[in-house]
C-alpha cells in the first residue's frame, strides 16, 4: 500500500522533514498549522501529531484529490475498495480497445499495455463514479496516480519522456493507505495568495515554487488523469493547454511573495527556499532572493535563517553543487532579529 511519501515530486520536503519537524517544534506554538503550498503533502502529513487542525492548499487537481484520499472527511467502505483493486489488478491489456490515455501516451511515458490499462481503469472510475462515496472515488483515483507514478517512463515529472526503445510493462494498480482523521484536516485547491486572505492560524509553512519550472506543466499527465476532460494535447511532452500557471515561477515572484507574506493572518511564518540564485541552469535560478525573502519577512516581525547542505531534485545532471536549503522563522509582531 502507497503512504503519502511514495511518489517523486520537485521541491518535496521529504528528506529534510526530521529538520523542519525540530525547527518547528522548537520555535513555535499553535494549535493550527497552515500548508500553504503543500505539495506532496509531507510536511502536513508529519506535522499532524503536534497540531490539532491542520489546513493544507495547493492549486494542482491532482495534489487535492491526493490530500481528500489520505486525510479527507468522507467515509469509505474497505471491501469497495478492495474489490476495484481486484478488478483493477486482473486486468489484461490485449482484451481491452485503444483509449484516449493509450493513444496519446503509450509508448512514450508507458508502454502501450500499460498505457491501454491506466486509460481503462480511469474511465471504469468514472462510470462508476455514482456508485462511490466521494472519499472512495478519490482512493481509488489517488491509487491510480500513485501507481502510474511509480512506473512512469521519466526522470520524475513529466515534462519529457525517456527515448528508450521499448518501455517494459510494469505497471500494477495498488492502493494507498487512507488514513481516518475525522475532521482534523481542511483542504483547499486555490491560489495561495487569494487563499491567505481568508484563513486564520498559528502557524503558516510556506514552501512556494523556487524557479521557473512550472508545476502545472511538469504534473501535467497527473492532472489530465484527474480531471478526465480528455483534451488535445500538443507538443512532443503531449501536454494540454496551460492551466495554473504560478506567479512564483516568474518575474514578479518577489511582489507576490511579498503579498502573501502581508496577507498571512498567523503568529509564526516558516519559509522554506534554496540558494540556487546563480545556478548555471536559467531554469533552475531562484526567482526571489534570500536577500528579498529576508527584509521581506523583517518587515513582519523577528525573523531566525537556518540552513543545512542537500541535494536538491535535478533530473540527472549536477547543475549545481553547492546546494543549501534555508528555513527562516518569523514571530509575527516580534520585534528585532538574529541570524
Ligand atoms: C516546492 S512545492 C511544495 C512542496 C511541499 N512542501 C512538499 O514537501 O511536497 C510548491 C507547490 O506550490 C504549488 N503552487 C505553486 N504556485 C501556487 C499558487 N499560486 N497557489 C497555490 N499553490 C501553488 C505547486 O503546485 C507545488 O506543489
Amino acid at each position: 500500500m502507497f503512504s503519502i511519501s511514495n511518489r517523486r515530486y520537485t521541491g518535496s520536503k521529504y528528506k529534510l522533514l526530521d529538520w523542519i519537524e525540530e525547527l518547528i517544534t522548537e520555535n513555535c506554538e499553535g494549535e493550527t498549522f497552515f500548508d500553504v503550498f503543500a505539495g506532496t503533502g509531507v510536511v502536513s502529513d508529519r506535522m499532524k501529531k503536534h497540531f490539532s487542525h491542520i489546513i493544507m492548499n495547493d492549486f494542482l487537481y491532482s495534489n487535492e484529490i491526493i490530500y481528500n484520499a489520505f486525510f479527507g472527511t468522507g467515509q469509505y467502505n474497505p471491501d469497495t475498495i478492495k474489490q476495484h483493486e481486484q478488478k483493477y489488478q486482473s486486468l489484461h491489456a490485449k482484451k481491452l480497445n485503444k483509449n484516449y490515455f493509450s493513444e496519446n501516451f503509450g509508448a512514450k511515458y508507458f508502454s502501450e499495455y500499460d498505457a491501454k490499462i491506466i486509460g481503462y481503469i480511469r474511465e471504469d472510475i468514472k462510470r462508476n463514479k455514482k456508485l462511490l462515496s466521494d472519499r472512495e472515488y478519490f482512493i481509488l483515483l489517488a491509487s491510480l496516480l500513485y501507481s502510474m507514478d511509480k512506473v512512469a517512463n521519466t526522470v520524475g515529472h513529466y515534462d519529457a519522456y525517456r527515448k528508450i526503445d521499448s518501455i517494459n510493462d510494469r505497471f500494477k494498480y495498488e492502493l494507498i493507505k487512507p488514513e481516518n482523521c475525522g475532521e482534523k484536516f481542511e483542504i483547499y485547491r486555490e491560489d495561495s495568495n487569494t487563499l491567505a486572505r481568508k484563513i486564520h492560524a498559528d502557524i503558516a509553512f510556506v514552501d512556494p515554487p523556487y524557479n521557473s519550472r512550472q508545476y502545472s506543466r511538469f504534473y501535467h499527465v497527473l492532472e489530465n488523469v484527474t480531471l478526465w476532460k480528455k483534451p488535445k494535447l500538443e507538443g512532443t511532452a503531449l501536454k494540454p493547454k496551460a492551466e495554473n500557471m504560478s506567479d512564483y515561477c516568474r518575474k514578479n515572484a518577489p511582489e507576490v511573495f511579498g503579498d502573501l507574506i502581508d496577507n498571512l493572518d498567523v503568529k509564526y511564518i516558516i519559509v522554506t527556499y534554496n540558494n540556487t540564485f546563480n545556478s548555471k541552469s536559467s531554469s533552475s535560478q531562484n526567482k526571489i532572493t534570500l536577500e528579498e525573502i529576508k527584509n521581506i519577512l523583517s518587515s513582519k516581525g523577528e525573523t531566525m535563517v537556518y540552513e543545512k547542505k542537500h541535494q536538491c531534485f535535478n533530473a540527472g545532471k549536477t547543475e549545481f553543487d553547492d546546494h543549501k536549503e534555508l528555513v527562516f522563522i518569523t514571530k509575527v509582531g516580534v520585534k528585532g532579529g538574529k541570524e
